[in-house]
């Protein structure tokens, strides 16, 4: 099978479209043809060696996947060959075939193409656990949104707005804030060039935000952080600027304030009910036209690649998608 192969850390440049041998699942894993992967930022550090692991070379980024079922390993029962699902995995979905553990894989739902599917698990699985189960985000309540028109940030607007929040979008551009305000923020921030703080005041009669949805790090953390309002909630979701903040921890008394980590991952691993819940709902709003995945672009697996350099390069909006149709 075709594949896009990682043989050291590094940019993208220094990934090869190479012809591997097709993996074999173990008894509680399934072999699955994936037909789309969607491209988050966790695989631009992964190649780099720079992701809180580091998978054995040679490995395949991509985690996002949708595809059809041809083979199950012995101890699967509930998924059949053929079967159309989407599929979470650590890494190895830039590949023609990859395999996915029966527990982190889901019956693609009718009438979603493998393109959304492949774009939907991660993205607003995320943003969902952040909003519901660490912000505990109320109708009402004002969040401030960072890298708003990025990939987990666009899911975070949809979901808020569908929560009842008042969202106000940040991020770097014109064009960027425009998709945000298409996805229905309330307000827009462009933090290139005004002040995060002068602007959430002048936009909240001084009250602040009661939480922060932070996919960005950086300087951009604290600078947030002190436009949070009275008991506000700082959600971490990482650090796509490069760089990890050190806080100020007074900011947090002076506010009663909370700095709330997030990892989706790890949640679906240790929570697997609750976040099959949660997968559920997001499935459940989908269907009902609620949640509308924003694909910015798509790209055949040999451009995976151009695809990562973009994302690196803070060219996309909304997500990207390896399409292996094209
Ligand atoms: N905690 C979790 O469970 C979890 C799950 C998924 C993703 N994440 C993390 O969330 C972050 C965003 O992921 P994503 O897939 O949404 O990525 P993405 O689509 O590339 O969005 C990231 C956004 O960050 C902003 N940004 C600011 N400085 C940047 C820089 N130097 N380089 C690139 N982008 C920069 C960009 O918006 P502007 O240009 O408008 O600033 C961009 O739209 C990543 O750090 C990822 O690891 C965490």
């Amino acid at each position: 099978m075709k594949a896009i192969v990682c043989r050291e850390f590094g940019t993208p440049d220094i990934l090869q479209y190479q012809e591997i041998e097709i993996p074999s699942p173990k008894k509680d894993e399934i072999l699955i043809s994936v037909k789309a992967c969607s491209v988050n930022f966790p695989d631009t550090l992964i190649i780099q060696g720079k992701y809180q692991f580091r998978p054995e070379f040679p490995f395949s980024p991509g985690s996002d996947v949708a595809g059809v079922i041809e083979k199950v390993g012995e101890d699967v029962r509930h998924f059949k060959i053929g079967a159309e699902v989407v599929g979470f995995i650590p890494f190895g979905g830039f590949a023609e075939k990859a395999i996915v553990k029966a527990k982190d894989c889901f019956p693609k739902p009718k009438g979603m193409s493998m393109v959304n599917a492949s774009a939907f698990l991660l993205a607003y699985g995320t943003s969902y656990h952040a909003l519901k189960d660490r912000a505990n985000l109320q109708k009402e309540e004002t969040i401030l949104i960072l890298g708003a028109s990025g990939g987990v940030g666009l899911t975070a607007l949809e979901l808020s707005k569908l929560m009842g929040a008042k969202v106000i979008a940040a991020a770097s551009t014109a064009d960027k804030l425009e998709l945000c305000k298409q996805f229905g923020a309330d307000e827009v921030i462009n933090y290139t060039e005004e002040s995060i703080k002068d602007k959430v005041k002048e936009l909240t009669d001084g009250k602040g935000v009661d939480v922060i949805y932070d996919p960005v790090g950086g300087h951009f953390s604290e600078l947030a952080l002190r436009a949070i309002a009275w008991k506000g909630r700082h959600l971490v979701i990482g650090f796509a600027n490069g760089e990890i903040p050190k806080i100020p921890v007074n900011l947090t008394l002076l506010k009663g304030a909370s700095i709330v980590g997030v990892f989706w991952g790890a949640f679906a691993q240790k929570e697997p009910v609750k976040s099959l819940e949660n997968i559920q709902q997001l499935l459940t709003w989908f269907a009902k036209g609620a949640l509308k995945p924003h694909i910015d672009k798509t790209y055949a697996l040999k451009d995976a690649p151009k695809a990562l350099e973009e994302m690196m390069n803070r060219k996309t909006k909304g997500k990207i998608v390896i399409d292996m149709e094209l």
